[in-house]
């Protein structure tokens, strides 16, 4: 597996793969890397004849309050990792080569309406940040393909509309979910969970699917179910950020004729946020 530092490395290599005629996926991550990651990192494999990860904390989707110092950093065993799945290349850009004027003068790309909502009320300014890097990652790596877990789903969203308006010829593709047996959605924040928090943590999976029952089934309004499942949650000890039933192209709250739909969650167990979400048609 090739270790690539800086932008002219990356540039030469992606030159003599384009020059190979190969098709190129990308996983772009922020490290730490658990299960789920290396599951987009196999999706990846069967789509393109090279693929390249990245690693890059990225320090503008992260607000004020937010601890940027304290996100896990684990590059040795990630790339441990990557080398195992036969990844033919693990970028790993310092800040300053991708922020060189640093993020006050950053231009940024933002995707509106989608980016204000849910997550984007909650963390202002996060998407910004998301959509700007994946953006300059994209430019740099120049991927046929990449690949994103469907457990950010309003990231994915905003990343496929960032795609579209911005005509980049890249094709995303989501991955979805993976869950470990009792439903919990594999997360580097699983990690801060004590062992009592942890198995509360289920409750999330639980409610998505008794919700889902309620909504196909329509055994009561869709405020009520939400509420339902509010109090489910805080009886198991979550603080709600927000529990929402959403078309699931436009995240806005669903109608009562939408048949494709999404719940999105995110709630506080002590101080660790977890967000998951159900993908359903009724
Ligand atoms: O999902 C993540 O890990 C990050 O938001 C991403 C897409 C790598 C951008 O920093």
């Amino acid at each position: 597996m090739k270790f690539i530092e800086t932008l002219s490395t990356l540039r030469e290599t992606r030159q003599q793969w384009r020059q190979a005629q190969l098709r190129v996926a990308f996983v772009p991550t922020m490290g730490n890397l658990h299960d789920g990651h290396i599951e987009l990192v196999r999706q990846a494999r069967q789509r393109a004849d090279v693929v390249i990860v990245s690693i890059f904390v990225n320090p503008m989707q992260f607000g004020a309050n937010e601890d940027l110092d304290a996100y896990p950093r684990t590059l040795d065993a990630d790339k441990a990792k990557l080398h195992a799945e036969g990844v033919e290349a693990l970028f790993f850009p310092a800040a300053s080569d991708i922020y060189p004027r640093g993020l006050n003068e950053q231009t940024f790309v933002e995707v509106p309406g989608i980016s204000e909502l849910w997550c984007g009320a909650s963390r202002p300014g996060h998407f910004r940040g998301v959509a700007t890097i994946v953006c300059k990652l994209f430019n740099m790596v120049q991927p046929d393909v990449a690949c994103f877990g469907e457990k950010d789903f309003q990231q994915l969203q905003v990343i496929r509309t960032m795609v579209e308006d911005l005509s980049l010829p890249i094709e995303i593709v989501g991955i979805p979910t993976r869950r470990q047996a009792d439903g919990l959605a594999l997360s580097s924040r699983n990690g801060y969970l004590s062992e009592a928090e942890r198995k509360q943590a289920t409750q999330i999976y639980a409610t998505m699917n008794a919700m889902r029952d309620a909504l196909c089934n329509r055994i009561a309004s869709q405020a009520t179910i939400i509420n339902q499942a509010v109090s489910q949650l805080e009886d198991a000890g979550f603080k709600r950020d927000y529990v929402a039933v959403c078309n699931a192209r436009t995240l806005q709250p669903a109608k009562d004729s939408d048949t494709d739909l999404v719940i999105l969650i995110a709630a506080f167990m002590g101080k660790t946020r977890l967000i998951d979400n159900l993908h359903f048609s009724r």
